[in-house]
């Protein structure tokens, strides 16, 4: 795509013109957008970028060694992968408010990529996947005055205490956007065409307070259900699929015995650019399918349902 590929040139110019001979450090999510950044960037000045992978232990199954293998082997990019699952764990225990979870993880994220920061001796800039979406719908849901609907972890910059800048260089594009740019930067397919994952991760697919059994229960629904998705063949068809387990619980029956744990909801939306969606219609063998598969496999799961909310009025994430 020649116009992707002007982008490109044009962003790195701009990248290098804004960070001169400076250290960068590049908080990696796993998702599309800041991996996307990252490589960009890394072309852009090489070894003066640092990428910062935080497993805050609200990861899915398997996410983090796939982040690592990625930037590690398959880009030579430096990586520095921080184990902090008992601090924002430990932070958000007790806590059900979803803007008080939103905005705790964005202030443990800052603290890490701090510690980051002067442990490679100072960088200067912070570099981040920031999207045009995520920068409105930060600021406003309907183009009118502000109403915050959800902090965006990585929107509203840096807190004074911060003495870094901000680099974002998609923020001016859409998703199908930063995959064109993902491609023409030779990422591998797989990788571009993952579906959108937020930055607080499992918290907001947890409703209610967060505990070590509901994330484990969650993960493993989760990853069946984007197991049967595959499957399938619908993965591409899809914007976005992912399990949220309830803070509810419900009685059921096994063999001979009664169960009473949690609810699981599945939510599957097609999207063009995630500010509004429309729930995506399964049809109802593949949903009985995947509701035998979870409550079989998975323990502290009974019941599970799924979500015909579109956006609006509904958002894509329950948090
Ligand atoms: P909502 O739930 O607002 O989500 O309809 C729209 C899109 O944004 C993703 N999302 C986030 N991404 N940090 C991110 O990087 C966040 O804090 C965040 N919150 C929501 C969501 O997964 C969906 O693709």
């Amino acid at each position: 795509d020649w116009t992707m590929g002007a982008y490109r040139e044009e962003a790195i110019a701009k990248i290098r013109e804004q960070v001169g001979s400076e250290k960068v450090i590049c908080g990696l999510s796993g998702g599309v957008d800041s991996s996307v950044a990252a490589v960009l960037i890394h072309e852009a000045i090489g070894d003066q970028l640092t990428c910062v992978f935080v497993d805050h232990g609200l990861l899915r199954l398997g996410e983090a060694e796939e982040v690592v293998r990625l930037f590690r082997d398959h880009y030579n990019i430096p990586l520095v992968h921080v184990q902090a699952q008992e601090l924002f764990l430990g932070e958000l225990e007790g806590v059900s408010d979803p803007e008080i979870k939103r905005k705790t993880i964005g202030r443990l994220f800052i603290d890490v990529f701090d510690a980051e920061a002067k442990k490679i001796g100072g960088a200067k800039f912070l570099a981040q996947g920031t999207l045009y979406p995520d920068v409105i719908e930060s600021v406003s849901f309907t183009g009118g005055p502000s109403v915050t609907i959800k902090s965006h972890h990585n929107v509203g910059g840096l807190p004074e205490r911060m003495n870094m800048q901000l680099v974002e260089p998609l923020r001016e594009l859409f998703k199908d956007e930063v995959r064109v740019l993902g491609e023409e930067l030779g990422l591998p397919e797989a990788f571009v065409g993952r579906h959108p994952f937020p930055g607080p991760g499992l918290a907001i697919r947890c409703p209610g307070t967060i505990t070590g059994e509901k994330l484990e229960a969650l993960r493993k629904a989760d990853a069946i259900y984007l197991d049967e998705i595959r499957k399938a063949g619908l993965y591409d068809t899809i914007w976005q699929a992912f399990a949220v387990i309830l803070p509810v619980k419900t009685v059921g029956v096994m063999g001979d015995g009664r169960t009473y744990d949690h609810v699981c909801a599945l939510r599957a939306v097609t999207s063009v650019d995630g500010m509004t969606a429309d729930f995506y219609p399964f049809d109802m063998a593949f949903l009985g399918r995947v509701a035998t598969r979870i409550i079989n496999e998975v323990k502290g799961i009974n019941r599970v349902t799924y979500d015909i909310t579109s956006k609006p009025p509904g958002t894509i994430e329950w948090e």
